[in-house]
């Protein structure tokens, strides 16, 4: 009688890859990021691991978001959620980039690092540059203990649980909800929003897990276009507003484990130079869920279109019919509010990069030449 299986298939819990485990984990990686810090009615947010007093977090009128990879585009999605709900600027840098330039520090600044592991070289140089420079650090790390865990003076952790993968998928979706309730908490605390307010995002928040579900349940759907593009040397993933903050991170997946060339441009950008590079049967991934930039995102489309596009579009969930006159494929996600959307919107994007990375036959969960955790500068 022979058994055949080692401890790492047997960590796969029944999937193939880490990866696609971890994409699949990501309802609970929701759940337990949002557990506890939610009042049991429902209404406020509770983050009573921050030192920070309400009064200090009153004093802070800049925010600079610092970190590399897919945990900067995780600080894409911040800068908006900050910006919206709290109305404060917030500018958000690459790590190796933002130590060297002497960041402008106020005393009335916040730095915000966000990593994964904690353990990020650059990630935690920038920290201790900001620390120098006199401000107070607040860090989204999933790893309790860590580096940049030990040294911020203020910590969110992600319960995304451990991720194994290189590619990172519910460690970056976990930072964004850890964004929302940041930004909630602090739009609840200098009174930005008030209760039925906070309560009404929250509400919504709640049933991201069960959207994610859905979508999951989806995903033969994505697997057909993932086969398809994966024929192709190069694409371009487009969207405005957050959906670009998405698009960078859908095409960072895709390059990352699929070794396929692609580009994410904020769709109105597209025709001042690289629309040329569009080509008869180019795919174009356009990400539409900002109901208020919807039309300007249709003649976007058009113009990648008009040069033989072939273009899938992720829509919100009651868009697709009238949206079949102007794509090719499409992905429709449940209906959030246009903050959280990235929250969903993500999903057939991993999907999307793990199916082609399948597809090419590369081995997914250790790309080449990348590593989970860059410890040197
Ligand atoms: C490496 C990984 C990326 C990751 C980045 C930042 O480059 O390959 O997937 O996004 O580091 O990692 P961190 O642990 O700081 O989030």
């Amino acid at each position: 009688f022979h058994v055949d299986w080692d401890l790492m298939t047997a960590e796969k819990a029944g999937y193939d890859h880490f990866m696609l485990k971890e994409i699949h984990e990501q309802p609970k990686a929701y759940r337990d990021t949002m557990l506890g810090r939610i009042s049991e009615d429902g209404r406020s947010v509770e983050l009573p691991e921050l030192k920070m007093t309400a009064e200090q977090l009153k004093g802070i009128n800049r925010v600079h978001i610092v970190a590399c990879g897919t945990a900067l585009h995780a600080g894409l999605v911040g800068k908006n959620v900050i910006e919206s709900l709290v109305r404060i600027p917030v500018e958000t840098d690459v790590a190796s980039e933002y130590r060297y330039r002497s960041p402008i520090i106020t005393p009335d600044t916040l730095v915000i690092v966000v990593s994964q592991s904690g353990e990020t070289a650059d990630t935690l140089a920038a920290l201790r540059e900001a620390q120098r420079c006199g401000a107070r650090v607040l860090a989204i790390t999933n790893v309790v203990g860590s580096s940049v865990a030990r040294e911020a003076d203020d910590v969110i952790i992600t319960l995304a649980g451990p991720e194994i993968a290189v590619a990172s998928t519910k460690a970056y979706s976990s930072q964004l909800i850890a964004f929302f309730l940041l930004g909630l908490y602090w739009a609840q605390t200098v009174g930005r929003k008030d209760e039925a307010e906070v309560a009404n995002v929250l509400a919504a928040m709640q049933a991201l897990p069960e959207q994610v579900e859905k979508i999951l349940a989806q995903s033969e759907v994505i697997k057909q276009v993932a086969e398809s593009i994966s024929h192709h040397s190069s694409l371009f993933f487009i969207g405005r507003g957050v959906d670009y903050a998405v698009a960078m991170e859908g095409s960072l997946k895709l390059k990352e484990i699929s070794y396929i060339h692609s580009e994410a441009y904020a769709a109105g950008e597209l025709k001042h130079g690289t629309l040329a590079l569009i080509e008869e049967g180019t795919p174009v991934i356009a990400l539409l869920t900002q109901e208020d930039l919807y039309e300007k995102m249709l003649s976007n489309i058009k113009e990648t279109k008009a040069r033989g596009a072939d273009v899938l579009g992720i829509v919100n969930e009651g868009r697709e019919e009238e949206v079949a006159k102007s794509v090719d494929r499409q992905f429709a996600i449940p209906r959030t509010l246009p903050l959280l959307t990235p929250a969903l919107s993500v999903i057939p994007l991993q999907l999307l990069s793990y199916y082609a990375s399948l597809a090419l036959g590369h081995d997914v969960d250790k790309p080449r030449n990348l590593a989970k955790s860059v410890t040197v500068e």
